[in-house]
């Protein structure tokens, strides 16, 4: 096993500190081998049972982006109409998807029950694939930061109408619709935060105790 230097870890910090959930993008393409380098990387998350849960689809076609482009309006307009007043004018002001913009859309799928793995450490807690297929997207999250590639992660859709609009197994579950690309901007924050919507709670990082 390599020996990580003391100067890794401060940049390994940075990169978590500056992994941000992007949504205005450059239009052109993140480059094959960049991308082919991300889905390797995921691939390497743990999973329980070893099970490797996840599928990566990508979304190519424009007919399917526009379909779930138009599924992402309609959620985010019920979304809308369930808010009133000044909260209603500052959930329309955010930017919540940045589909139109993103050179790629993929969407991640997990399997709920897998072969591989055998099973193991599913029977008391099904949820736990889920969880692994999560644990991929985090790792594709963080690897692509490093890369300089931004990803959004986009989840006011309906799970129902995605799969249906991908033509995938209904058998999988839909975790993740991501947009990817390289980012416009940078900021050491969440846009939520900088747009006044809510902050990161000081509290969070003290343990709970029993
Ligand atoms: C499971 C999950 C779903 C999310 N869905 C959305 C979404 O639909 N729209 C959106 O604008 N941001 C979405 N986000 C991004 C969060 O708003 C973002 O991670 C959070 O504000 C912290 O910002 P940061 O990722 O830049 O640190 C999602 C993040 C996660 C982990």
């Amino acid at each position: 096993m390599p020996v990580f230097p003391p100067a890794f870890s401060g940049q390994l910090h940075e990169l978590f500190r500056w992994r941000r959930d992007v949504r205005h993008f450059r239009r052109d393409p993140v480059p094959e081998s960049v991308l082919e380098g991300l889905l390797a990387t995921a691939c390497l998350a743990p999973s329980v049972g070893l099970s490797e849960p996840w599928r990566f689809v990508r979304v190519d076609d424009p007919d399917r982006r526009a379909a779930v482009r138009a599924d992402f309006s309609q959620c985010n307009a019920d979304a809308l109409s369930s808010r009133a007043g000044s909260e209603a004018r500052r959930y329309a002001s955010l930017k919540l998807a940045g589909l139109d913009d993103a050179p790629h859309h993929i969407a991640v799928l997990s399997h709920p029950d897998p072969e591989q793995g055998r099973g193991l450490g599913r029977a008391t807690m099904p949820q736990t694939t889920t969880w692994s297929t999560v644990m991929a997207i985090h790792t594709f999250w963080l690897a692509a930061t490093a890369a300089g590639v931004g990803v959004g992660w986009v989840s006011i859709i309906n799970p129902g109408h995605i799969r249906t609009i991908l033509d995938v197994d209904p058998a999988l579950e839909l975790v993740a619709y991501l947009c990817v690309g390289y980012p416009a901007g940078q900021a050491p924050t969440p846009e939520l935060e900088r747009r006044g919507w809510e902050r990161r709670a000081p509290e969070r990082r003290e343990w709970v105790r029993r």
